[in-house]
């Protein structure tokens, strides 16, 4: 965005490697602070077209003194901002300055128990020592840079966090963003309001007055073309375009066979009956079944159900008229992860076929409207613009459906019976009130999958020999790492006998107890 506002507040986040610097970009974000995580090598101009007020340095895996280590761009101390490191970017700050670092004795790692020791720094501010806090690092700040004072230790980091108030720079040995140092939400908050001065303005609806505003200025009177795909991101995507363009945007809906029960109706009801968005609805299921005939290997089915969604796509863009603007639903993580904000171990596990695809022959320029947004900032704006809670509250559904629940060939009976287990399972987790909710705990996660065996069993006096299948569901923050959820037995029971009783083809149903990592919360 190019036009800043009188009340425009941001922060720039340099990414040293630290497994936390997404972390780190949430924890401002939540305390109403727009905040953007950069490459510690991106250029200049880019981090400074932010306009920031102040920046945060996050950690990282390298030690200053190391040959080829991540160096603090002079800009940020050149800015005369305010400065948080944290970790490593608290040993740059140090080393920087004239001070000094050095490997600890000991490797720190785990939970301490940090004590304020310097009055009044703002840091600290309305805190209460003895802090529970996370430290994980190698290296320490033995000596401190001239007009740096140390404002808190731990028994094993004299200087576990150091102030030069004056040149509003600080540092901090412990992780402040993870969830391990309870009160670091607070730390974070203070370095904004207190060291920065900024206030909080950044809410849903700001967000959704300036996005409209940028939407209509980059797309004009231009046309534009959106895939829906009833997940939340094209869902919010699309409803935002609306909102700034109105009938200049046409969403394309791709029915492939491989969506949840209801679905389809549920997606045509709520963007072209209640949104009165103009919308296309595409039957490709046979298409997409051919495509997927005798393929077993997920990687495979996972690209052919990708590629192929472009192709319908495209054709369908061709036929419907001319556009000039493709919207899409990308998201920030989306975003940090395909271009790495330099995360050295950062690698991709599966291949997600959500970013990209564009078909590089038609031209169109992308409208991404949620580039910079978190989940719970996408569902935030979405409920701003009066999207139902069944669609922002959904729980996440892979780009390649039930294509991917199913373990070996996609058919269309195996999608059926998927379908009809799934719906049961989804219905009884709702009616317990298990399925997470607004503000409610809950599985984060929850749905069945249909394996590649069949079992003996045996109903009345026959002897079956008939489907297997799993019964999946999690508990998760992020999605990065997740527990199996402790599901009551009865609720347990009573699905498996609804299943076996209600669906065709299937004698046995099985939970996974399986924890990610090592396995991960899809089966395929
Ligand atoms: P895993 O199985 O990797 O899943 O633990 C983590 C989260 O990502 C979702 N997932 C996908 N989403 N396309 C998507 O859009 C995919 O190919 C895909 N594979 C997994 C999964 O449902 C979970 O929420």
């Amino acid at each position: 965005m190019t036009h800043r506002k009188p009340d425009h507040e941001a922060i720039a986040i340099l990414d040293f490697g630290s497994q936390y610097s997404q972390l780190i970009a949430r924890r401002v974000r939540e305390a109403r602070v727009y905040c953007e995580l950069f490459h510690y090598d991106a250029p200049e101009e880019k981090v400074l077209a932010l306009e920031p007020r102040g920046f945060i340095l996050s950690g990282g895996p390298s030690s200053v003194y190391d040959l080829d280590a991540p160096r603090l761009p002079a800009f940020v101390l050149e800015s005369n901002l305010p400065v948080l490191g944290v970790c490593y970017g608290m040993q740059l700050i140090a080393h920087n300055l004239g001070g000094r670092v050095a490997p600890a004795q000991h490797r720190e790692y785990g939970p301490a128990e940090l004590s304020v020791s310097g009055p009044g720094c703002l840091l600290f501010s309305e805190l209460q020592s003895p802090i529970s806090v996370w430290m994980s690092h190698g290296d320490r700040i033995d000596s401190l840079p001239p007009g740096f004072g140390a404002v808190a230790q731990t028994n094993n980091s004299p200087i576990a966090a150091m102030a030069h108030a004056e040149r509003g720079l600080y540092g901090l040995q412990f992780h402040p963003e993870v969830t391990h140092t309870p009160r670091g939400a607070k730390v974070i908050r203070n370095f904004l309001y207190q060291v920065c001065g900024l206030h909080g303005t950044w809410t849903a609806k700001h967000f959704v007055d300036e996005a409209v505003a940028a939407i209509r200025q980059q797309v004009g009177d231009g046309q534009v073309l959106c895939g829906l795909s009833g997940g939340v991101d094209s869902a919010v995507a699309a409803t935002l375009v609306h909102r700034a363009v109105g009938d200049q945007l046409t969403c394309v809906f791709v029915d492939h066979g491989m969506l949840r029960l209801g679905e389809p109706e549920q997606v045509i009801r709520t963007f072209e009956q209640e949104q009165g968005m103009r919308m296309v609805a595409v039957h490709a299921v046979e298409e997409y079944l051919e495509a997927l005939a005798g393929v077993t290997d997920p990687e495979e089915k996972r690209r052919i159900i990708g590629e192929r969604f472009v192709r319908v796509f495209e054709s369908e863009a061709r036929r419907l008229s001319r556009f000039d603007y493709l919207a899409q639903g990308t998201i920030y993580p989306d975003v940090i992860e395909s271009a790495g904000t330099g995360r050295p171990g950062a690698h991709r596990i599966k291949t997600h076929h959500n970013v990209g695809g564009l078909p590089a022959d038609m031209k169109l320029e992308l409208v991404e409207p949620l580039r910079f947004l978190f989940k719970d900032e996408v569902r935030a704006v979405g409920s701003e613009l009066g999207l139902p809670d069944e669609i922002i509250q959904r729980q996440p559904f892979p780009g390649p459906g039930l294509g991917v629940r199913i373990l070996g060939e996609v058919t269309w009976d195996r999608l059926e019976t998927l379908r009809a287990a799934d719906a049961i399972f989804t219905e009884e987790l709702g009616q317990a009130g298990l399925l997470r909710q607004r503000g409610k705990s809950g599985t984060a996660q929850a749905f069945a999958v249909l394996l590649p065996v069949r079992s003996v069993g045996v109903m009345g006096d026959g002897r079956t020999y008939a489907n297997v299948l799993a019964l999946r569901a999690v508990t998760t923050d992020d999605f990065m790492t997740a527990d199996w959820a402790r599901l009551p037995y009865d609720l347990l029971a009573r699905v498996s006998n609804r299943i076996v009783n209600e669906v065709p083809g299937v004698n046995r149903v099985v939970y996974d107890v399986s924890s990610k990592p090592p396995a991960t919360i899809e089966w395929e």
